[in-house]
């Protein structure tokens, strides 16, 4: 299919700079599979995670205006680091000037609504790129929600890459994954649950489960966000109106798409068809 005969009037955007958001995009779909979805991986510009706020700004907005010009009026920005660098300013200057009735939401939130029930220590970890760790963007959310819970970030700046290059399951990942693990527990002893904070991180999940201690929970945020949009979605019926239900899935990737087909498999249990798009300005 020719990306121009495609239209995606009515669907839910979900983006992220890469393969991560499949994640995400999973768990809202086996929740609300009704829906129609039009997922972006902005492949040729991944990763994100090291980029300056300019620049994801920059990416993020651009991939905003994108699911906007073909008909979506909500995007869930399935992407930490867009979320952690992007996302305010998005709501708060782009989008009243773009369309104030359109959406963008992010995983943050969500994902830091979750944490006060299943902690017991009060002590918190977060992983995810240096972008988001940097941002403090879940510190911040976790002290609005809950100013009681004690939170400690680490940065892996190496595990985007043992997913992209799948190696994420091989001998050699135990090191990255065993060193960023020792240096959050070194940090704070008392941490008894850890976020997630990347999408990607979910493929290191059987990793990291082999060192860390036994009263540890790893929260994985797909199903929180998941739960959150589906509550969004009963809270505001002008946008839920305004969604499309024929259970249909577009892929895209401003890469090869022969390639995102094929890793797109890691993280989906299904055979897709990506289109090829572009996210540059001309
Ligand atoms: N999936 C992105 C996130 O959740 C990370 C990938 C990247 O660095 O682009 O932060």
């Amino acid at each position: 299919m020719k990306e121009q005969s495609v239209t995606s009037e009515g669907a839910i955007g979900i983006f992220d700079s890469g393969y991560g958001g499949l994640t995400v995009l999973s768990e809202i779909r086996a929740l609300m599979p009704g829906y129609d979805y039009i997922y972006l991986g902005d492949n040729a510009r991944a990763p994100y995670g090291n980029r300056s706020f300019e620049r994801v700004y920059q990416f993020t907005l651009e991939a905003v205006e994108w699911f906007f010009a073909r008909g979506c009026h909500l995007v869930i920005l399935a992407c930490n680091t867009a979320s952690a660098k992007a996302l305010r300013s998005i709501q708060q200057i782009n989008l009243p000037a773009i369309n104030p009735q359109k959406r963008v939401l992010g995983v943050i939130h969500p994902t830091a609504e979750c944490v006060a029930d299943i902690s017991q220590t009060n002590h918190i970890g977060v992983l995810g790129t240096e972008g988001t760790i940097q941002s403090g963007s879940y510190e911040i959310e976790i002290e609005k929600l809950y100013p009681h819970l004690t939170v400690t970030g680490e940065a892996c700046p190496m595990w985007v890459p043992l997913v992209e290059n799948r190696e994420y399951d091989k001998p050699g990942a135990d090191y990255f994954v065993k060193q960023h693990l020792d240096y959050l527990f070194g940090r704070d002893p008392q941490i008894d649950t850890i976020i997630l904070g990347c999408t990607h991180y979910p493929l290191l999940m059987n990793k990291i489960v082999q060192f860390i201690p036994d009263n540890v929970r790893v929260i994985t945020q797909g199903k929180y966000v998941a739960e959150s949009l589906r509550d969004y979605l009963q809270r505001h019926p002008d946008i839920e109106d305004k969604c499309t239900k024929n259970s249909s899935v577009q892929y895209f990737t401003t890469e090869s798409p022969e390639k995102f087909n094929q890793q797109a498999s890691l993280f989906l249990n299904e055979q897709i068809d990506a289109h090829k798009t572009t996210l540059e300005k001309l």
